[in-house]
């Protein structure tokens, strides 16, 4: 089979990568001319692990195509893929569909063939019916199909997750459109992944709604973390008490500063403009996206406090600076509000982060970059940690003891044993683990199984 990828951005790259691997040619498309001569020299403008090595084996086999030119990518192709971004419209957080429209117009113009436009990028309901119009309107005489197979694709994870979907959604209106996707995906047939076929609207709540839901959950364990800390109460340990129960699942009930990337926060707020566009309250939704916006800047409080409220002239170490580890990504990320907020009180920031700084630099102006961890506490009156990179978990703590000025830890993510820190010499502060001093918490795996 023969699809076009539009759009080489994180999602369209890892999809277009993918589906070379089951077998599938795919000509990748982006009108970023440096970006495609990037790709072309075989590097990737993204951080994703294994992303690199796909390519390169796709291109090698010949299987795997970059190029500037829609026209010819989609010529023939079974399946046309929109795959461009959809950020927030500035100021009302709608999604911004018009990097979709303009591709499905090109797209409109170049086919020659009958043929099958699906859209990966995540797009409000509706949006497959606005297409499907649009192509009667600019091809009366093609028949053009459109269909909806919204990704799941997790930052850091992204190969593993399209490899291995817990499953794979498509919204068709066709037989043919329902055939040409199940062929697609028919190597997930061995792994016996569930392929669920809607309706196109259906298909695209679904996308918001699983996002939605995960944002909530992370939500209700944060806040429920704010009541450990004054109950005594260790939120790891509720965590997995209340995710033992299969209703509720152990993942996504990491406490932390406040969930950020590239989805989340835009997912959230665009359901919320649809549903309002409709008449419709999504009140739980609506409470999520607010207290996640408040949880970032009491961030800010947590650590000023940590600091005995002297932060004036102080130098702060922060430990990991993207949205989330594995990924090179700053989007929403927390440390966009926490870092500059406490460079307002006078701190002087330093900073490590094995992936961010490239982005980093751009958005968190005046900070120091350092090397590596211990580079970055060195004389430091405070370390925070704000994304758990492995690399932080097996910190060496009394030789980190012996480099920072003032023994002040701040894990925003859990990432180490408070026991092990306070025996280190640290003042230990975390996420709900109000009950520190109570009893020995669990040690957590850094599989990352529990998120
Ligand atoms: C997410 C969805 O998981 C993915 O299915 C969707 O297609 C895109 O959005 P991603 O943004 O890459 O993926 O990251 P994810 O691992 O979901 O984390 C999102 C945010 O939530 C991060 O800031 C992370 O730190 C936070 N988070 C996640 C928590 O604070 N606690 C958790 O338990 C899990």
């Amino acid at each position: 089979m023969r699809i076009a990828m539009i759009g080489t951005g994180y999602v369209g790259l890892v999809s277009g990568a993918c589906f070379a691997e089951f077998g599938v040619e795919v000509t990748c498309v982006d009108k970023a001319a440096e970006k495609i001569a990037m790709l072309e020299q075989g590097r990737i403008p993204i951080y994703e692990p294994g992303l690199e090595d796909l390519v390169a084996r796709h291109r090698a086999a010949g299987r795997l195509r970059f190029s500037t030119e829609l026209g010819p990518a989609i010529d023939g192709a079974d399946a046309v893929f929109i795959a461009v971004g959809t950020p927030s419209r500035r100021g009302d957080g709608h999604a911004d569909l018009s990097y979709v429209f303009a591709a499905a117009e090109e797209i409109a113009r170049n086919l020659r063939h009958p043929a099958l436009v699906v859209t990966k990028s995540t797009v409000p309901v509706g949006t497959g019916r606005r297409l499907a119009r649009l192509f009667r309107r600019l091809r009366p005489d093609l028949a053009i199909d459109v269909a909806s197979n919204p990704e799941f694709l997790r930052e850091g994870s992204a190969i593993e997750d399209f490899m291995r979907p817990d499953r794979v959604i498509c919204g068709v209106e066709t037989e043919e459109a329902r055939a040409t996707l199940a062929a697609l995906y028919r190597p997930l047939n061995l792994i016996e992944t569930p392929i669920l076929f809607t309706t196109i609207e259906t298909a695209e709540l679904i996308k918001y709604a699983t996002n939605c839901f995960l944002a909530m959950k992370i939500t209700f364990i944060n806040e429920l973390a704010d009541l450990c800390e004054v109950v005594g109460a260790d939120v790891q340990q509720v965590a997995r008490g209340i995710g033992l129960d299969g209703r509720i699942g152990r993942k996504f009930l990491h406490a932390g500063p406040g969930y950020g990337g590239s989805c989340f926060p835009k997912d959230t707020v665009a359901l919320l403009r649809t549903a309002e566009a409709h008449g419709v309250a999504l009140r739980l939704i609506d409470t999520v996206v607010q207290v996640n916006e408040a949880r970032k800047r009491r961030m800010v409080k947590k650590i000023v406090d940590a600091m005995g409220g002297e932060v004036a002239g102080r130098r702060i170490a922060v430990l990991g600076v993207t949205f989330k580890p594995n990924t090179d990504d700053m989007r929403e990320s927390p440390s966009l509000v926490i870092v500059p907020a406490l460079q307002a009180e006078g701190a002087e920031i330093r900073v490590f982060d094995p992936e961010g700084r490239r982005e980093g630099e751009k958005l968190l102006p005046g900070v120091v970059w350092c090397g590596d961890p211990y580079e970055a506490l060195t004389g430091a009156d405070a370390v925070v940690v704000l994304t758990e990179w492995n690399v932080f978990r097996g910190l060496d703590l009394e030789r980190a003891r012996a480099l920072v000025r003032r023994p002040v830890l701040v894990d925003l993510r859990n990432v180490f044993d408070p026991e092990r820190a306070i025996r280190a010499g640290f003042a230990y502060t975390g996420v709900g683990r109000g009950a520190v001093s109570a009893h020995r918490p669990e040690p957590r795996a850094a599989t990352g199984d529990e998120r």
